[in-house]
């Protein structure tokens, strides 16, 4: 399969850019396990001295003569020419998504936000419409407030699965894009994918999936007919938490407009980054299989906790689109935002750290982390409590995670004796 990265409408670029031939070593792989491991890799440029993807760090190709520019120019001689609009290591990373979303293209970037920003500034025009979830990713957010509005675009933020509001404003206004993150952080709100595409796409509105907290593995957003899904590869993806980098999947056609958006934005991903993730990705299978494991059991360990009062379990909706539900695990603890961060203190495994899909477990209480700016009435409006507590599970054992989680949970009840930590809140 040739992909053209094309960039005529653009006028920057003077004939497309082709990658090389993608070499598939089995022609009937089909899992996700073989295809994480296999997808992309034996490029025809890879010598075969090396099984791993080499990192390849220049940043322009060179011709033996001018017939050759001329032959590329022209298309005849496919490959790669500025490392801006394309890279070989990169590109074998962009094949390894493509498979596992079930696309006809992906582009790599150096962040989960920079995708984010290259589909927006592409999909929506000037003084267009776009409707997002209220839980999407927040700066996702406060980049269509501030600065798309500054483009005349307008918004509506809906609740997710709120399916008469969304009728409402896709009959009012023309929209050009549905924006939403399913699973949502760190309320793991799942959206109807199928019902909401099938809405949107008969008023004309492309629909874009963050599917970051789901990875690859567990969720296929164009399968159930969203029109492109990006992921922040800094999550799942990569897995070590050493590395950043975003990815947009779609179809050639709107995969190339996003691209030629993204030629202007400037930001590729480096082929380090690039092997670091493709490297990564070879046991995404693995963690994340542990990851949904080690969720699941949890949740069936603490639920009937008695110092848990809430958890936040995967709706229906999930059940019945995803193949698992990843390794975040959120529930609200009795008691209040102090004796909630007592219980987190006392916790010995997982770091105390924002991001999620690590091999490494993490913990977070998001009104301390992520939300300590906004005032507690702005924090209940969007659901985070001050007793919420957000786990991201890595890959250590299960036991050893549930051992700790529960003497933190008897430490607090021991540390604190005040009538609050009986309150639900
Ligand atoms: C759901 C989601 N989308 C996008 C992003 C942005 O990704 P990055 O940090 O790689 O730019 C994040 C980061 O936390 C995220 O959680």
């Amino acid at each position: 399969m040739d992909v053209a990265y094309p960039s005529l409408e653009t006028g920057y670029i003077s004939c497309p850019i082709q990658g090389p031939t993608l070499q598939m070593p089995m022609l009937d792989i089909i899992s996700d396990a073989s295809l994480t491991v296999h997808a992309g890799e034996q490029q025809n440029w890879i010598p075969k001295c090396s099984i791993g993807t080499p990192i390849i760090n220049s940043t322009s190709r060179w011709f033996e003569n001018s017939e050759e520019v001329i032959a590329f120019k022209e298309g005849r001689q496919p490959s790669f020419e500025y490392a801006r609009y394309g890279n070989p290591t990169t590109k074998v990373l962009e094949e390894k998504i493509s498979a596992l979303e079930r696309a006809e293209s992906t582009m790599f970037v150096s962040s989960g936000m920079g995708a984010i920003v290259a589909v927006l500034l592409s999909l929506v025009p000037p003084g267009g419409h776009i409707v997002a979830t209220k839980d999407c990713y927040w700066e996702a957010r406060m980049f269509i407030q501030n600065r798309l509005s500054l483009m005349g675009v307008s918004a509506t933020f809906v609740d997710m699965n709120d399916m008469n509001l969304l009728k409402e404003v896709l009959q009012k206004n023309r929209v050009s894009l549905f924006y939403a993150d399913s699973l949502s952080n760190p309320l793991l709100n799942c959206l109807d994918i199928k019902k909401v595409s099938e809405l949107c796409h008969s008023h004309g509105a492309l629909v874009c999936i963050d599917s970051t907290l789901a990875s690859p593995i567990n969720q296929k957003p164009l399968t159930l007919g969203a029109d492109v899904v990006l992921h922040s590869a800094t999550k799942y993806i990569s897995g070590h938490r050493d590395v950043l980098g975003g990815c947009v999947s779609g179809s050639e056609n709107l995969i190339s407009k996003i691209r030629s958006c993204h030629f202007d934005l400037g930001s590729p991903l480096v082929p380090n980054a690039a092997y670091m993730i493709i490297r990564g990705m070879k046991t995404m299978h693995l963690r994340v299989e542990t990851q949904n494991n080690t969720a699941l059991k949890m949740t069936h360990l603490l639920e009937k906790h008695p110092m848990v009062c809430m958890f936040i379990i995967q709706d229906y909706q999930a059940k019945s689109q995803m193949s698992g539900f990843g390794g975040v695990v959120s529930f609200e603890l009795a008691g209040d935002l102090y004796a909630t961060m007592k219980f987190v203190d006392s916790l010995k495994l997982p770091y105390i750290a924002t991001s999620l899909g690590g091999c490494e477990s993490l913990v977070q209480q998001p009104a301390v982390m992520s939300f300590w700016d906004y005032s507690a009435a702005e924090r209940a409006k969007i659901g985070i409590k001050d007793n919420l507590v957000r786990f991201a599970f890595g890959i250590e054992k299960f036991e050893d995670l549930a051992a700790d989680i529960l003497q933190a949970l008897q430490n607090m009840i021991l540390c604190s004796h005040t009538p609050q930590l009986t309150s639900c809140g």
